[in-house]
């Protein structure tokens, strides 16, 4: 079958296309039905099958006769440093690290936290988690303590797992002040920490509460895998939303197996064996998805690479690792092909690897832009394919369904919805757009299964940010439209949430920290165009009355200010102190029209502007930094 008539299939039958796609997942008990409907658009995929992710993950493969086949290849450039662990060495350390766990109270239903950089134990501490049927949230490295430190306090974890230090090039980044820091911080305390002592850096220990990795899983004996319900969260992943408050996504266990199982042949093109290689991180959804979970579900080897697209050591090291392992499809974020790009524009970096085994380069995680694209096809003579998807959603709304049917490549567009989501562009009174009228873009529920059934402890919170404005539907937060043919363009988010690096990140939450400035009376952060990043954030700040101190002074502790409370992550460099902010005479700040005379594009002055003059005085403090040129 191609594309149009699977998803005909999963249209005309949508529990039993699900049901049918449930079979490749080994269920302890199978599940009787697929959709259960709570009532006000909330839904539950394969509630009542009874299952374990770490079983379908690692020990079936290890049953079935792939016990030497290697799961996880390692491969630093940071550290010079690579290591093959197969499926039965990650079963071995898995249900070690399991019963270390599960000696000190992990049991099914704690939550831990993984704080850790892009080491095989990371997904080691996840799959582990997944075992006992305890409920993991990664946390993203880049993240300073204050961030850490509300997710302690939201996801209340037992225990956190994290290494000693993670690797940035030329810098050591101590996990071990961040996370001290953040647990004084929070107002809820972990039971104990288990840290990972890494030879780059070894960290002191805190008597009574930190546990040695090493040590806890030679005297450990192994747990063995626990099933639980389908509908049994498989772990939380914090997500920037509209405030400071990130969003806990929750991700269902069957649902999740099934999806993401689903999408490795369908969408990646990959049989159990190849090796796949997802260039992110284990901190954010695709790391979750692509790095962890997918491949292995599906039986192929997975690459954890600890190093950059450029500098470890140079523009080629993504063509090394695909001509080393035999990377069959490979998946990074675009911003990570203009790095190559901008340093290899000719690629005579790709010339000099063998990149034969290669298919397909699939690019997300924010909106990739023809000249990448274009680049990425010609230097590899490769199909680049672009595919739309989020954190709440866990694996793609709009791709090219390579392994089911390739479809024409319309560069700028991500291609057609998946099977399970039925993708609506809808005006702001919730109606229908023509083909070509932009929009919203909303996804008629229910959703299918793997995508978010709710929030970590704030079902209101979900039910208001993504079910209530189009009643009927989900909310992407996205804005766009569709062609004729079906294919979906991605133009824009439709809230406060940027685009940094293909990092997801909240202009709401950047504008608490600066608020809290002492001398900050008000402030406002916008994205800016940025070249290489996709976006790139700046702040605004208004001072108190009587602030008589440098301006310069104000601004670099508001860059300081940023970088220590959310992270080096948020990449805030540039803050500027303005007399006046431009509002609506209701006295909304006009944002996206900053934006605008940032990026030196035009605008329509905004008929409820209160005072023009303001954009003026913006112009000229961004002219200062090089921005909004004419
Ligand atoms: N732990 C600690 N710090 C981290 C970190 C981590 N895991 N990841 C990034 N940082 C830091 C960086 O060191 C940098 O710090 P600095 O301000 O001291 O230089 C800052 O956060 C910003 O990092 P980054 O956005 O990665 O920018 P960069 O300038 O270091 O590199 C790219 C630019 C394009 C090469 C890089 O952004 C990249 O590889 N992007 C790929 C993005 C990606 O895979 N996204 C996943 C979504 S699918
Ligand atoms: P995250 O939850 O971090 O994966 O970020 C999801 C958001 O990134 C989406 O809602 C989009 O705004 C953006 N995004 C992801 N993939 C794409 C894509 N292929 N094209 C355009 N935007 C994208």
């Amino acid at each position: 079958m191609g594309y149009r008539e699977t998803y005909e299939s999963w249209q005309n039958d949508p529990e039993g296309f699900w049901m049918e796609e449930a079979k490749a997942i080994d269920w302890a008990v199978p599940p009787t039905k697929a959709l259960t409907d709570h009532g006000d658009n909330l839904f539950e995929w394969f509630a009542d099958g009874m299952v374990n992710t770490c079983y379908n993950a690692v020990d079936r493969h290890v049953e079935q006769g792939r016990g030497d086949q290697v799961a996880i290849i390692h491969d630093s450039p940071i550290t010079g440093t690579k290591e093959k662990i197969t499926y039965a060495e990650l079963q071995r350390r898995v249900a070690f690290l399991a019963g270390a766990l599960a000696e000190r109270g992990i049991r099914k239903g704690e939550t831990v936290i993984i704080y850790m950089p892009m080491v095989p134990e990371a997904l080691e501490a996840m799959l582990a988690c997944a075992r006992l049927g305890a409920i993991h949230s990664v946390v993203f490295g880049g993240f300073a303590a204050h961030e850490l430190a509300v997710r302690i306090d939201d996801c209340k974890p037992r225990a956190i797992i994290a290494a000693s230090c993670g690797l940035e090039p030329g810098r050591t980044v101590e996990y071990k002040p961040l996370l001290d820091g953040a647990i004084e911080q929070s107002a809820h305390k972990p039971e104990f920490c288990m840290i990972l002592q890494r030879e780059q850096h070894r960290c002191d220990m805190i008597e009574g509460r930190d546990v040695d990795w090493h040590e806890a899983q030679k005297e450990a004996k192994p747990a063995p895998y626990v099933p639980v319900e389908g509908n049994w969260p498989a772990y939380i992943l914090y997500t920037s939303g509209t405030t400071g408050a990130p969003k806990g996504v929750v991700r269902p266990t069957g649902g999740h197996l099934v999806a993401l199982n689903w999408t490795m042949k369908n969408i990646y093109n990959v049989d159990p064996g190849d090796v796949f290689w997802a260039a992110s991180d284990v901190g954010w959804v695709v790391g979750h998805s692509y790095i962890c979970y997918a491949p292995l579900i599906h039986g192929n080897t997975t690459i954890v690479f600890e190093g950059k697209p450029i500098g470890t050591p140079d523009a080629g090291t993504f063509w090394r690792v695909i001509e080393e392992h035999n990377v069959r499809s490979f998946f990074t974020a675009p911003t990570a092909i203009r790095a190559v790009k901008r340093e290899d524009p000719k690629g005579e970096f790709v010339k000099k690897y063998d990149l034969s085994g290669l298919r397909a380069l699939y690019l997300a995680g924010e909106r990739a832009d023809p000249d990448t694209i274009v680049w990425a096809q010609e230097m590899l003579g490769k199909p680049v394919y672009d595919h739309w998807w989020q954190t709440e959603t866990g694996w793609t709304i709009a791709g090219n369904p390579a392994g089911l049917e390739a479809l024409p490549v319309k560069i700028g567009s991500p291609t057609v919805p998946m099977p399970g989501y039925e993708v609506h562009i809808l005006d702001e009174a919730g109606h229908p757009q023509k083909p070509g009228e932009l929009g919203a873009i909303a996804v008629k529920l229910p959703l299918p299964p793997g995508t978010l059934p709710t929030l970590w402890n704030a079902t209101e919170r979900f039910v208001k940010s993504y079910l209530t404005t189009f009643p009927g539907y989900y909310e992407t937060g996205d804005a766009g439209m569709m062609d004729e043919d079906g294919y979906l363009y991605i133009m824009a988010r439709t809230d406060d949430v940027i685009n940094v690096a293909g990092h997801r990140l909240s202009t709401g939450a950047m504008e608490e920290v600066l608020a809290g400035h002492p001398d900050v009376a008000e402030c406002a952060v916008i994205g800016v165009s940025d070249a290489l990043k996709g976006q790139s954030p700046i702040g605004f700040v208004c001072l108190s009355k009587g602030v008589n101190r440098p301006h310069e002074e104000i601004e670099k502790e508001c860059v300081q200010r940023i970088r220590d409370q959310i992270g080096p992550v948020a990449a805030f460099k540039k803050a500027l102190v303005v007399d006046r902010l431009p509002k609506t005479r209701s006295g909304k700040i006009l944002r996206a029209t900053m934006v605008k005379i940032a990026d030196g594009d035009p605008f329509k002055m905004p008929a409820t502007i209160d005072d023009p003059a303001i954009l003026d005085e913006i112009k000229t403090a961004l002219q200062r930094i090089g921005y909004a040129q004419d």
